[in-house]
């Protein structure tokens, strides 16, 4: 979307008078310290629902639940780095941290309660269940999970909810089928959170902006891994189950990437996100928005 840098822009200075509405100065440092992504939630609301002020607003308020709940998840994951830069839990302590994610949060839900019934219903629910599928992750990390029906479930919780929330909103705001963009945001976010998880293991910590490989040492087996044990014979399985939930010497991490590689499980990873893909674009196929199918292939083909 050639308008979408000007969007994010202005997306941006309305979470910041968001912020600054709370009249804390503590607040306003910290939140200058945080950074945003590639804001693909707003992007996919705004490819929906096109550019009004209301829609720049509900893109704002699902950013800045976006940014607490990542807040949140860098303490839980005792994560140092993103976005390339120190996270605030690393700059000011987990306390700091998780005390401006309630104020991003709580904020957020002030602003929504302006906004019709059925928007207001899909992102309080889509929060509740991120929440949710991030008690699954913490959870499943105590111990190498090896089912993959539970570890697609906890990424359609966690990082789907509200990916679906944000194309299901957009097509509230402009009137469209709002079950067809919510399958769309679904399947789409199913298939993010794969592709995240494979770049984990394929990408530098440069191009990721944090530690590389560094899912199974926090205690996520991902679906790569879960491919790898399914896949691997006893010795080699017992090698993977020593290597979960540890920091990786330079040996172990070459052991796993050169099994992941000969049992093709980030090959087959990436196959079973492009279903999910292949699953959103079915969703809207008679809707004819060509820039949400961009967006799925862009997704599918990105290296960060
Ligand atoms: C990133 O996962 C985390 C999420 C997608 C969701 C986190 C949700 C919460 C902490 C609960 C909600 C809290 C509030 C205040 C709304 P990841 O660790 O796999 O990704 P990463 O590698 O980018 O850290
Ligand atoms: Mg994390």
């Amino acid at each position: 979307m050639q308008d979408f840098e000007r969007a994010k822009t202005q997306i941006i200075a309305i979470m910041q008078q968001f912020v600054a509405d709370c009249r804390n100065e503590i607040v306003n440092e910290l939140f200058a310290k945080t950074s945003q992504g590639k804001m693909l939630r707003s992007k996919l609301l705004l490819a929906v629902s096109g550019i009004s002020e209301e829609a720049l607003k509900l893109c704002a308020i699902i950013e800045l639940i976006q940014s607490a709940s990542l807040l949140h998840d860098d303490v839980i994951d005792n994560a140092h780095t993103r976005r390339n830069s120190p996270s605030l839990n690393a700059l000011f302590g987990n306390k700091n941290a998780i005390m401006l994610g309630d104020v991003l949060y709580a904020k957020a839900f002030f602003e929504l309660s302006a906004y019709e019934r059925a928007i207001a219903k899909s992102v309080s629910d889509s929060v509740c269940r991120l929440a949710v599928g991030e008690i699954e992750d913490v959870f499943m990390a105590q111990s190498f999970n090896t089912d993959k029906m539970r570890y697609l479930q906890m990424c359609e919780l966690k990082t789907a909810a509200l990916i679906a929330a944000s194309a299901e909103c957009g097509a509230i705001l402009a009137g469209l089928d709002s079950q067809k963009y919510r399958a769309y945001g679904n399947n789409l976010g199913i298939a993010f959170q794969i592709i995240d998880d494979v770049l984990d293991i394929t990408q530098s910590a440069e191009t990721l902006g944090k530690p590389a490989m560094s899912d199974l040492s926090e205690g996520k087996s991902t679906l790569p891994y879960i491919y790898l044990y399914e896949r691997a014979n006893e010795a080699q399985r017992r090698e993977l189950l020593s290597l979960f939930g540890i920091p990786l010497s330079q040996a172990q991490e070459q052991w796993l990437r050169e099994h992941l590689q000969m049992y093709h499980c980030v090959q087959d990873s990436i196959a079973k996100a492009r279903e999910y893909a292949l699953s959103a674009l079915d969703s809207i196929q008679d809707e004819g928005n060509t820039q949400l199918s961009k967006i799925v292939q862009n997704m599918i083909e990105r290296e960060f």
